[in-house]
């Protein structure tokens, strides 16, 4: 319901630029020639009219929250509204040109800021002199001097978003210089600073256990490579021990796993994140805060002991957009030794888009094309689907009621069987465990990319033979209230954050990005660093007033969903740590601060990450002896 109020209030503004543009030329004139009367108040009327468009459209918005409608109703709607009322009342008397160009300058820095989200509060600062100047500037061309007749309110108008384009690009400079997470500025949220000064630690010392025997042992290499997918396609791909999706990874709780990563000839440095899994920071795998990229040619060596059984997942993180996306990813299974192993069918299934020039490919693991498997009937199944692709995918579940048992490896109280054909919207990077016993007839898993229905299918079938089912829109799946609740936990928080997620123009790295997602008006690395104590209880609110999903991801911990939009989860507890934060959605999640080091939160839409969608969450006392020269993607 949001979204094409996004794109309403978007195109308004547009329109009102223009409209501002208009009606700011006509002042300009009139000041010389009084002639033009009646057209100035043409434009005026016009310009209104779309202000009191965009104000219905704010009102809307806010009906899903102030964190929706904020920069709005504070910065753009008063200051279109208040020189247009002005001018409509001055246009009626006899001297309207300065009034008429404060009009002119309020609606369209109003519609500029709608398209460069930095501090509401600096828009607001450079734009009250700017409307005053301009309309002190009319009046003074009504001189008609020849240096008066230079487009000067032009001029004072476009040095307000050149100013605040300016502080955008020194605040990400100076960032930048500053090494990155360690010289970037600090968010402790609502919370106080600690008083203490906290144990001085440094990431490098924050490793699993380095003296013991592992129980596990793993070796993975990475290296180009062909991949061929199911329709004869070849892909040029990166792999690990020359496959992609690379080797399935099954280690058991509480174990302790060792992985050695060799680097052959992957020019731009890997590395391997355990991606849900909480190990130490060390052990992390995020270039340049944790560790250095591993260079062709060189190892690195990782240690954990996994604390929660489940379906996770490890990928590259380095360039992550273009690598993860070629290749470097596969799946971590954590088994729990105390529980029976799954009788029956067990399979983990990645939705990928495959990178290609034109378009990219979609495919259950390397299937691109309808394929089909043998089950037979009554057998149970389990099926972990994994989203290693940066879209979210709404995947259609055709032939058989199912249970989702887990989601991003945390398993469901009181799961009951959805009907067949209810739909999953599965976060890019995120997981879900999906149970059923195979019926007698065909059970279908497909996914539609860029409205083309079923573009990837999987079909089980008790012979093998059956094609899939053409399925289509079924009623989506809602963590929000599935599974039985369980008694609340505490809701004391020791600190809260506010994120709030824009399209638009700004710097990251230093580079200016057209269009891209922004954290709080910020891109990487000015985005402040999220600062927590240990053992502090964290609240954060997620707001997302863009046009596009963000897969909201935070490294080292899991998160809680506590509401959305309002509305309480009710469910069995929803643990997550990829959330999928579609555009109008506020979320508020909660977790504990149980993970020292310096974590990532970042969209896990590579490509918004490598626009600058990043953040990291830092505790107070951890320094990292590594820096950050380009985004840690
Ligand atoms: Cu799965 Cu920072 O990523
Ligand atoms: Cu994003």
């Amino acid at each position: 319901m949001f979204e094409p109020l996004f794109l309403t209030d978007m195109l308004l503004a547009l329109a009102a630029i223009i409209a501002a543009v208009v009606t700011g030329g006509l002042a300009g004139r009139l000041a010389r020639r009084p002639a033009g009367l009646r057209r100035l108040r043409f434009a005026l009327y016009g310009t209104a009219t779309l202000v009191v468009l965009r104000l219905a459209v704010a009102v809307l918005i806010l009906t899903g929250g102030l964190a929706l409608a904020d920069s709005r109703l504070i910065v753009q709607v008063p200051l279109a509204v208040l020189p247009i009322a002005w001018a409509l009342m001055a246009v009626r008397r006899h001297d309207p040109v300065m009034a008429a160009h404060a009009a002119a300058g309020g609606v369209l820095l109003s519609g500029v800021w709608l398209f460069i989200p930095f501090d509401p509060v600096i828009q607001l600062i450079v734009s009250v002199p700017a409307v005053g100047l301009s309309a002190l500037v009319g009046r003074w061309r009504t001189g008609g001097s020849r240096l008066a007749r230079l487009p000067w309110a032009a001029v004072v108008y476009l040095l307000a978003p050149a100013v605040v384009l300016g502080l955008s690009y020194q605040a990400n400079v100076a960032a930048a210089h500053a090494g990155g997470h360690h010289g970037g500025s600090m968010d402790w949220g609502s919370g106080a600073m600690p008083h203490h000064a906290a144990q001085a630690r440094s990431v490098d010392q924050l490793t699993g256990p380095r003296d013991k025997t592992p129980d596990a042992r793993f070796t993975l290499t990475a290296a180009r490579g062909k991949v061929r997918l199911g329709s004869g396609r070849e892909i040029d791909a990166l792999t690990f021990n020359g496959k992609a999706p690379g080797p399935e990874l099954r280690v058991r709780l509480g174990s302790l796993v060792e992985v050695t990563l060799i680097n052959t000839d992957v020019e731009e440095g890997v590395t391997l994140h355990w991606h849900g899994v909480d190990v130490p920071n060390a052990e992390d795998g995020v270039p340049g805060v944790t560790q250095e990229a591993v260079l062709p040619g060189g190892r690195h060596v990782y240690r954990f002991v996994p604390d929660r059984p489940g379906t996770f997942w490890y990928h590259t993180h380095r360039d992550a957009a273009e690598t993860v996306e070629r290749g470097l990813f596969g799946a971590l299974i954590v088994e729990n030794p105390q529980q029976a192993a799954h009788q029956g069918v067990e399979k983990t299934v990645f939705t990928h888009l495959w990178p290609r020039a034109e378009e990219a490919i979609a495919a259950f693991g390397t299937a691109d094309r309808p394929s089909n498997e043998a089950v037979a009937a009554g057998e149970p199944v389990l099926l972990r689907l994994i989203n290693s692709s940066e879209e979210p995918h709404r995947i259609h579940v055709g032939g058989t009621a199912y249970t989702v048992t887990a989601i991003d490896g945390n398993p469901i109280q009181g799961a009951t069987p959805l009907t067949a054909g209810t739909d999953l919207l599965l976060a890019a990077g995120g997981r879900y465990d999906l149970a059923f016993t195979m019926p007698r007839s065909t059970v279908t898993l497909s996914i539609d990319v860029n409205e083309i229905p079923n573009t990837a299918a999987l079909a089980f079938s008790p012979d093998g033979t059956a094609p899939p089912d053409t399925l289509g829109m079924g009623p989506l799946f809602d963590p929000l209230t599935y599974g039985t609740a369980a008694p609340a936990g505490e809701d004391r928080y020791d600190r809260a954050f506010d994120l709030r997620l824009d399209d638009g123009f700004g710097f990251a790295m230093g580079r200016f990005n057209y269009v891209s997602s922004s954290i709080n008006g910020r891109l990487y690395p000015a985005v402040p660093m999220l600062m927590v104590s240990a053992g502090d209880r964290v609240k954060v609110r997620i707001a997302n007033r863009s046009l596009i999903d963000h897969p909201m991801h935070l490294h080292g911990h899991r998160i809680r969903v506590l509401s959305r939009n309002g509305v309480p989860a009710t469910g069995s507890p929803w643990w997550t740590d990829t959330l999928n934060v579609a555009p109008g959605e506020v979320f508020e999640v909660a977790f504990t601060a149980g993970n020292p080091g310096i974590w990532m939160d970042h969209c896990h839409n590579f490509k918004h990450g490598s626009e600058g969608m990043v953040m990291h969450l830092g505790y107070a006392g951890v320094t990292t002896p590594y820096t950050e020269d380009r985004i840690p993607e």
